[in-house]
């Protein structure tokens, strides 16, 4: 069996960023997860749980690239974001915006009435927010601490450059990985919700254990590869007994009762190809 040797560690701020700030982004995390991408020769590349997308814009774009969510509020945000005629439009609005907390309240409050209308309020909230928290925002903006809004058109302009071919889709997990291929290298990055984290917080739909089975029958089932991503526990342990899986840890934003902290956790890298690290 081909073993994949991973022998280039680099920092993770050496890697390009995502224009959101997203409850479990794995910025954090890509100089442990993208060694374990680039090792592998792969001419379609398919994010089933893309979230703000940290691994997507760090990662180099390959011939064929699929990202997805089931959240419908932040695949808004990328159609707007990939689409041309709709970009020349969405990057405008955020001409001259400020960050307040009163500015937060009438975004929040603001009734919409279009996919431009609704990517922006989707956007404002996501910088502004708790966390980056979309589902039910709270003032989260500390100055000279998150990145101002004038910083803000440059994220969406190169995000704009990034998301060029991409296919964007809002869809359940299990029709991306199903999904047929004329391409034999076809690679897979997935970052569910954490098997322990209390997550009803942080996206729409929750992800029960019910959920968790069939992510793992499915891949169980897959000819593609993938790479997974979880938090350390027996049950995801167990789940997973028949693939590879690699200890990490890193750190992670998190949101508590006393504002925002980073924390150290253990996470596990689980794949169907076998690295030698
Ligand atoms: C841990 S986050 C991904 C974070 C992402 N890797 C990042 O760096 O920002 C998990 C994502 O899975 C999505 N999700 C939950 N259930 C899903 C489903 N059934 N199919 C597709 N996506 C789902 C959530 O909306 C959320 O964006």
């Amino acid at each position: 069996m081909h073993e994949y040797k991973i022998n280039q560690y680099i920092k993770s701020s050496d890697y390009s960023k995502s224009p959101f700030r997203y409850p479990g982004g794995k910025f954090y995390a890509l100089k442990h997860i993208i060694p374990f991408l680039d090792v592998v020769k792969h001419d379609e590349y398919r994010e089933p749980f893309v979230g703000g997308g940290s691994v997507f814009f760090g990662k180099k774009k390959v011939e064929s690239n699929w990202i997805n969510d089931i959240e419908p509020e932040i695949i808004n945000v990328y159609d707007q974001l990939s689409n041309d005629a709709k970009f020349i439009h969405f990057k405008d609005l955020f001409n001259n915006e400020i960050a307040s907390k009163d500015r937060h309240k009438q975004v929040r409050d603001l009734s919409v009435n279009s996919e431009l209308e609704r990517a922006f309020k989707t956007y404002y909230l996501n910088r502004t927010s708790y966390s980056g928290i979309i589902n039910k925002p709270a003032w989260g903006y500390k100055d000279g601490k998150s990145s101002p809004p004038e910083n803000w058109k440059n994220f969406l302009l190169n995000a704009n450059k990034k998301l060029q071919d991409v296919k964007v889709t809002n869809l359940d997990f299990e029709k991306v990985i199903n999904a047929k291929s004329k391409s034999k290298d076809v690679l897979m990055y997935l970052d569910p919700p954490y098997f322990l984290a209390d997550q009803k917080r942080a996206y729409t739909k929750s992800f029960e254990l019910n959920d968790h089975n069939r992510l793992m029958k499915t891949l169980k089932n897959t000819k593609y590869k993938f790479c997974l991503s979880y938090d350390d526990c027996k049950e995801i342990r167990e789940l997973y007994n028949w693939a590879n899986i690699y200890e990490k840890s890193w750190l992670y934003n998190t949101a508590n009762s006393n504002g925002e902290s980073r924390m150290k956790g253990n996470e596990l890298i689980i794949t169907n190809y076998s690295v030698i690290l």
